[in-house]
């Protein structure tokens, strides 16, 4: 079908399954174990319910925002994900691209199938990039990494918490995978000798060092003067300890229900960690607060806003409108979501993001007590 025809991010994901290889299907579709959280992420959205006000003003929206001080057309984000090339040709350049025209931040991906380099010179002059760290358990080559990070102006380091033994896909792990020109870890000519027998997931895993813990957060704080934050937090506990340890901010996460199944959605952890940071004194400026998975709507962006997010980000989305149309097909995915969310401002009585509040949605059917 031409592109005019995608009413909504779903119909992208209806596309790619059938353009793309079975087995880059496999890695990017497939969740943990029984694949409850994959699913429940985006449903976990559907079981809040909207308060509209009636007879505002609505006549102008404004849906623009900053994300960790970076302006953006709308209050998301394209967070990391692994091996864009399996989706298309341009893989990460095209995403980089992209979010360029969108007006969105890009976290660009550790494990990515275009080197570091190449992904940072896709950049337009002014494009301003975010990034996902993976901890190496050779900490020298993470140290390597985040400097050159830095030194290429990157804003923000989203260290990557809930993946210290990634999990168990089965779609992918069916594949015997071959990368298809990817270039996994970065900037690494080499493959390192990773494991390609079942799949693309069990091929990374040998990146990511599992003995990271609290005792290193003095360690990535000091390698680096960009914002740390921690991605894939799942409870008030974490947030709270993550906002004492001085860090930057956190997304609530289950890494697109790839992780630990039976996890909750980011969306439903929102409530309890936004109270407990209330409690410990962390403010909307002194600690950001993000979520991600299943977000699919423009709907779903407006209650992350109403619950305290700062803004959200999107996997999947990304990577089935890139299979399926390219660099266009991204930006395309993001105007849709630009429509909706401004229809849902307008009919909740909310003409810019400040004035969406908790009062705007009902949130009594979440698993949101500890
Ligand atoms: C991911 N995600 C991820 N996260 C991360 O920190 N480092 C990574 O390398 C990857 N790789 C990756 C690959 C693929 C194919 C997917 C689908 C996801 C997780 C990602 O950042 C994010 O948490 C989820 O994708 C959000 O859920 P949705 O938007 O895909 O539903």
């Amino acid at each position: 079908p031409p592109l005019a025809a995608m009413l909504n991010s779903f119909d992208f994901e209806s596309v790619a399954r059938e353009v793309m290889e079975p087995q880059a299907w496999g890695y990017y579709s497939s969740g943990g174990d029984d694949e409850i959280t994959l699913r429940d992420n985006h449903l976990a959205f559907q079981r809040i319910t909207m308060r509209p006000r009636i007879l505002v003003n609505v006549r102008e929206i404004d849906m623009s925002t900053k994300i960790l001080g970076v302006p953006a057309s709308l209050p998301l984000y394209f967070t990391a994900t692994a091996l864009a090339k399996l989706a298309h040709q341009e893989g990460e350049l095209a995403i980089v691209k992209a979010a360029k025209k969108a007006g969105v931040p890009y976290m660009l991906p550790t494990l990515s199938s275009y080197t570091l380099d190449e992904m940072l010179a896709a950049r337009a002059p002014d494009q301003i990039v975010f990034s996902q760290l993976y901890v190496n358990p050779e900490r020298s080559r993470s140290e390597e990494y985040v400097a050159k990070l830095e030194k290429a102006g990157v804003q923000a380091l989203f260290v990557t918490v809930d993946a210290p033994q990634l999990g168990r896909r089965e779609k992918d792990m069916r594949n015997k995978f071959t990368q298809q020109g990817s270039d996994v870890q970065g900037d690494e000519e080499d493959d390192g000798g990773v494991d390609r027998s079942q799949g693309a997931t069990r091929a990374i895993s040998s990146y990511i060092d599992p003995g990271l813990n609290w005792e290193d957060v003095p360690w990535l704080k000091s390698i680096t003067k960009m914002k740390v934050l921690l991605k894939g937090v799942q409870c008030a506990e974490d947030a709270v300890q993550a906002y004492n340890a001085g860090l930057a901010g956190c997304v609530l996460s289950n890494h697109g229900g790839r992780q630990l199944d039976t996890c909750r959605a980011g969306i439903e952890v929102l409530p309890e960690v936004m109270e407990a940071l209330k409690e410990a004194g962390a403010t909307k400026e002194t600690f950001a607060v993000f979520i991600d998975g299943g977000v699919r709507r423009g709907g779903d962006i407006f209650k992350a806003c109403a619950l305290g997010a700062q803004a959200c980000g999107a996997g999947r989305p990304v990577l089935y409108s890139l299979a399926s149309y390219g660099q266009n097909g991204i930006v395309r995915m993001v105007h849709m979501l630009q429509d909706e969310l401004q229809m849902v401002m307008r009919l909740a009585g909310t003409p810019d993001i400040p004035s969406i509040t908790e009062k705007h949605v009902i949130t009594t059917n979440l698993a949101d007590h500890i």
